[in-house]
């Protein structure tokens, strides 16, 4: 029975980056480029690749299908992920969903076909501090809480989804401690 308590290496990753600026990035700009200089996964920079947000759904689609775990790495923006990402999960995760049509009964079951087994995991950058993530906190809820819109898109469509990575209290991050994220990161992608 395939354990799925541990990340597995032999698994193609597909890391969708969601940043609408990584120039100006200093947390996402630094997490992508390890990944990319150890060069194990796929990176997709979405907002680079589609400046003008007119998403080619055939190819997403077919990047898709082909990895076995899916990153959704982004700065979070007020409590969710930037457009671009929202607009990628409303297209491509509904078009394979509902490929026959909305209407039709199995055609849920058929796309869920698709994506089953396969792994979500979200990689995030948050302004807050992780005490800020609680009740009571200037936040309020946990990153926990914040994900579940990610969490129950994967379950509703039969993917697993992982714990989350997480990059909190960005001021607060220094040069040494983002090399250790960077590092930790890309080896629990790997791992
Ligand atoms: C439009 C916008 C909305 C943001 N909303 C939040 C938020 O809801 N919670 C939070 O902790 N940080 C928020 N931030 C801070 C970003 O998460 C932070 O700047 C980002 O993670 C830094 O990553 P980077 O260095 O890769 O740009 C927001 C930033 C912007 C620009």
């Amino acid at each position: 029975m395939k354990n799925h308590s541990n990340l597995h290496s032999d698994l193609k990753t597909l890391v969708i980056v969601a940043h609408p600026d990584l120039k100006t990035s200093r947390i996402n700009q630094r997490l992508t480029a390890e990944l990319e200089q150890r060069g194990k996964v796929t990176v997709h920079k979405l907002y680079e690749i589609y400046p003008d947000e007119k998403i080619d759904v055939g190819r997403e689609q077919a990047l898709l299908l082909s990895h076995d775990r899916i990153v959704f790495q982004f700065p979070l923006q007020w409590y969710s992920s930037p457009s671009l990402l929202k607009k990628w999960i409303d297209e491509i995760l509904y078009k394979i969903i509902f490929a026959d049509g909305h209407a039709k009964a199995d055609s849920h079951a058929k796309g869920r076909d698709k994506l089953k087994g396969k792994e979500l995991l979200v990689a995030i950058s948050t302004g807050g501090t992780r005490s800020m993530f609680q009740a009571g906190g200037r936040h309020n809820f946990t990153i926990s809480e914040l994900l579940r819109p990610f969490q129950q898109t994967a379950n509703y469509v039969g993917m697993i989804y992982r714990q989350p990575f997480v990059v909190s209290g960005i001021l607060e991050v220094s040069d040494e401690q983002l090399e250790s994220y960077a590092r930790e990161y890309a080896d629990y992608l790997e791992s």
